[in-house]
């Protein structure tokens, strides 16, 4: 899959590293490295592709041409953010056709938050408000990360993704001002969006297999659960301005700790959808399937044109 690169002693490596110099594409990394970040950025490469499938789902039904022209560019910033990260990836060896081979084999993860399916307008606000919400404080850690082309790419990513999340929650705010029906909508959103935003940091610390490696090659900078709080404690507010309830009893301030603490999550149902068996898992693949096999000739005009124009090609690339 990844080319291996110039082989390097772990241990001067790590001084790099710790020294906080990034890593840029030609220089010597461990293999193990390299593999870590081509499966992170693949991986969060095709979240960007395949989020873009529950949105889209309510392009043409839109409540106003004004909504419909925000999450046309929202859903247009998502396909952006992916082509940036398979570039990312690509500098560290791995093709794109094989990145794209694997999403459309089933081997390849993306976020489980898109196997959910969207019902209503308002979760297009929850979308934007909680899961745009949780990929930023994911995120905005990465920017710092070790690895020069992810860092960068975060950066332009993350600026974004706030656009994404305020609109999001701007929607939630003008339906939960609405009727009744529309703050209905709102809470049933919330709801049904809350627990699976809480998955997006991924498994819990004790259960995360990579996150100590990770963090020591600064590739990671914060636990999946140290996010995951972070997250909690800056969303509970926000909800208690849109007048909704957060679905879980368990929620409360301690004062002692100086957070929220929170109910379970269900692992099981996070394991599940990761597995294959959520609710729109075998719909979002075969969308990305047909839309790979609906776009062959466009790939093929424009390799065909790259080859007639290679200079005109470059220009307009
Ligand atoms: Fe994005
Ligand atoms: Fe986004």
């Amino acid at each position: 899959m990844a080319t291996a690169g110039i082989q390097t002693n772990p241990d001067e490596f790590q001084e790099r590293i710790d020294a906080g110099i990034k890593i840029e594409p030609k220089d010597a990394m461990p293999d193990a490295y390299r593999k870590t970040l081509i499966r992170q950025i693949s991986q969060h490469a095709h979240s960007e592709i395949v989020g873009q499938l529950p949105e889209g789902n309510w392009i043409t039904r839109a409540p106003s041409l004004k909504r419909k022209a925000i999450l046309l560019a929202k859903v247009q910033d998502e396909a952006g953010h992916g082509l940036y990260l398979y570039s990312a990836a690509e500098t560290l060896g791995v093709t794109r056709e094989q990145m794209i081979e694997d999403l459309l084999a089933g081997k390849a993860k993306y976020s489980s938050i898109f196997n959910y399916p969207t019902l209503t307008w308002a979760d297009i606000g929850a979308i934007g408000w909680l899961v745009d919400g949780s990929a930023i404080i994911n995120q905005i850690p990465i920017c710092r990360c070790s690895y020069g082309p992810y860092a960068r790419a975060m950066v332009r990513i993350c600026k974004e993704e706030t656009f994404h999340q305020r609109q999001g929650f701007e929607i939630m705010l003008t339906l939960s001002r609405g009727t009744a029906e529309q703050k209905a909508m709102a809470q049933d959103a919330l709801n049904r969006w809350w627990w699976p935003s809480l998955m997006m940091h991924g498994p819990s610390d004790k259960d995360s297999k990579h996150s100590a490696q990770s963090m020591k090659w600064k590739i990671k900078l914060f636990s999946n659960d140290e996010l995951r709080q972070k997250f909690v404690d800056q969303t509970v507010p926000q909800a208690e301005f849109l007048g909704l309830t957060i679905p879980d009893k368990e929620l409360k301030w301690n004062p002692e700790r100086g957070h929220y603490d929170f109910g379970q999550i269900d692992w099981d149902e996070f394991q599940n959808i990761v597995q294959g068996n959520g609710p729109c898992n075998q719909e979002r693949l075969q969308a990305r399937i047909s839309a790979h096999r609906d776009g062959a000739w466009v790939r093929e005009a424009a390799a065909a044109y790259a080859q007639k124009h290679p200079r005109g090609a470059r220009r307009s690339a």
